[in-house]
């Protein structure tokens, strides 16, 4: 029996609970009576997440055959947690890693837990627009002959505009220098299920991939997957570290979250992405008319930049030559058009719409766009010298490359030695904190980099843009090393 059964048959037996959680299943004065009933914790019948052998395993194992995995474990700490837990599975402190320079911060923190030494593959970057494409298979095969003793690798794939690297080649290249290869596919939940969608990292079998169920499919906030491929990685340290990071208290509702999209994954999925797909064709068919602004769509990634793959669930708007930025997108999509998009960048903005999007949110979100696209072609009418200047102060180009002199953890330890400095006047110095931009949540800055004048100017400039810059103080401050 898996979860959710078993929490709906619990809740027949009518047992007086006499246990946590403290709201007792009563819905008066707590949250909605569904949710009250199915919040329970670690009774007999109901498994526990840091020991899996009863309903919770069973659950596990059918996420594992849907993905094709050897071991499948819940997280319901997000994919924050399978990274945590997968890095320091895999090395040990002291060990040298690799990881792509577009990471998440996630995977940063998880470096300094462990106090690792780590070296950058770069990806490459679609200029203009700036945004990061895949890793390419020949960049990490230098990096891996340079550093011969690098213990694991860690890649971002799909990022979160929605674009892959190539994980069998990947996975074969890690393979051969007898490193751990860990995907962090938090954006790739919904891959694999429909041959009209990318494949899933998991059928390539890296060591780790690590999903975000909650990111691309019907679940609650906070559900991701961690599974397992091979025996490159001891699963007893996995799981300790797993349990290291995990609530001991793990939400039942968050769990049964999980199951329950598996079910809905594998009884309805095939129809669900059949429909999407024919919404989405529809709805590029629509934005391939739009004159000012461009919807990174697949056949312009295949055409324009050899890019096979790319998630059609990520709705790339670049506004590249159109006169307004990525952020003002942003706000008049929310303003005027009462629409939520997930994340502005200085050059396009980005909405995720998955297979929950009826036909009705297509039209709606194509609507504003067209009503959009109208104004700014009056616009760039009207004034095209003014188009001109926004265009040229609209330029930016990101490249996450900045010289490292020290580890991030060096830094950070020695907190004695860090002290705030405007951020044009930390030219030059070295970074003591991160600075990021939120979303994504890749680190533009990490401690130990030193600061140089471009990576500057692009906080700066994203700053003027209105976007979330993490890690810049109330007056403008960054912590330096001195
Ligand atoms: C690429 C990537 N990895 C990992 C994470 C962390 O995922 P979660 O929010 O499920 O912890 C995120 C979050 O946005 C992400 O974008």
């Amino acid at each position: 029996m898996r979860l959710c059964e078993a929490l709906k048959e619990y809740e027949t037996l009518s047992l007086y609970r006499g246990h946590m959680p403290g709201h007792k299943g009563n819905p008066e004065y707590s949250f909605p009576e569904t949710l009250v009933k199915y919040d329970i914790t670690e009774t007999d019948d109901m498994d526990n997440l840091h020991d899996a052998k009863g309903v919770i395993m069973e659950s596990q194992q059918y996420a594992s055959s849907l993905y094709g995995s050897d071991e499948c474990f819940f997280l319901i700490n997000g994919s924050t947690a399978g990274i945590l837990s997968a890095v320091s599975a895999a090395t040990v402190q002291g060990d040298e890693i690799l990881i792509a320079r577009n990471c998440h911060k996630s995977v940063y923190n998880a470096v300094v837990l462990n106090r690792l030494k780590c070296r950058y593959v770069y990806p490459k970057i679609i200029s203009g627009v700036n945004i990061c494409t895949g890793i390419d298979v020949c960049d990490l095969e230098k990096e891996l002959n340079y550093n011969k003793g690098i213990r694991a690798v860690v890649i971002t794939s799909p990022t979160y505009e929605g674009l892959s690297s190539d994980i069998a080649a990947i996975t074969e290249t890690v393979h051969k220098h007898d490193a751990i290869l860990i995907v962090d596919a938090a954006h790739g939940a919904h891959f694999g299920f429909h041959n009209g969608f990318p494949a899933s990292a998991v059928m390539s079998r890296p060591d780790i991939v690590i999903h975000s169920v909650h990111k691309t499919l019907p679940a609650p906030t906070q559900t991701a997957l961690l599974h397992v491929n091979g025996s490159r990685v001891d699963r007893g340290k996995l799981k300790r570290f797993l349990s290291t990071y995990q609530s001991s208290s793990p939400s039942y509702l968050l769990m049964a979250g999980i199951d329950n999209c598996m079910t809905v994954m594998d009884e309805h999925g095939d129809r669900l992405f059949s429909e999407y797909l024919t919404n989405i064709e529809w709805f590029e068919n629509r934005t391939s008319k739009l004159k000012n602004m461009t919807h990174m769509c697949r056949m312009l990634y295949k055409t324009e930049y050899s890019i096979t793959d790319p998630d059609p669930c990520k709705i790339v708007i670049s506004t590249v030559n159109s006169g307004i930025s990525g952020k003002e997108l942003y706000d008049i999509l929310r303003e005027e058009h009462k629409i939520q998009p997930e994340m502005a960048a200085a050059d396009y903005c980005l909405i995720i719409m998955t297979i929950m999007d009826r036909k009705e949110d297509f039209e709606r979100l194509i609507n504003a766009l067209e009503c959009i696209d109208e104004k700014l072609e009056k616009l760039k009418k009207q004034s095209a010298e003014k188009t001109e200047k926004a265009l040229k102060d609209g330029r930016y180009c990101c490249s996450l490359k900045n010289s490292k002199l020290m580890e991030a953890y060096e830094v950070l330890d020695d907190i004695g030695r860090l002290k705030p400095c405007q951020l044009t006047e930390a030219v030059g110095k070295i970074s003591g904190s991160y600075v990021l931009f939120y979303p994504p949540g890749i680190p533009v800055i990490v401690p130990g980099e030193v600061i140089s004048e471009e990576t500057a100017a692009e906080v700066l400039f994203m700053m003027n843009k209105g976007l979330n810059v993490q890690g810049i103080g109330s007056s403008g401050e960054v912590m330096i090393y001195e």
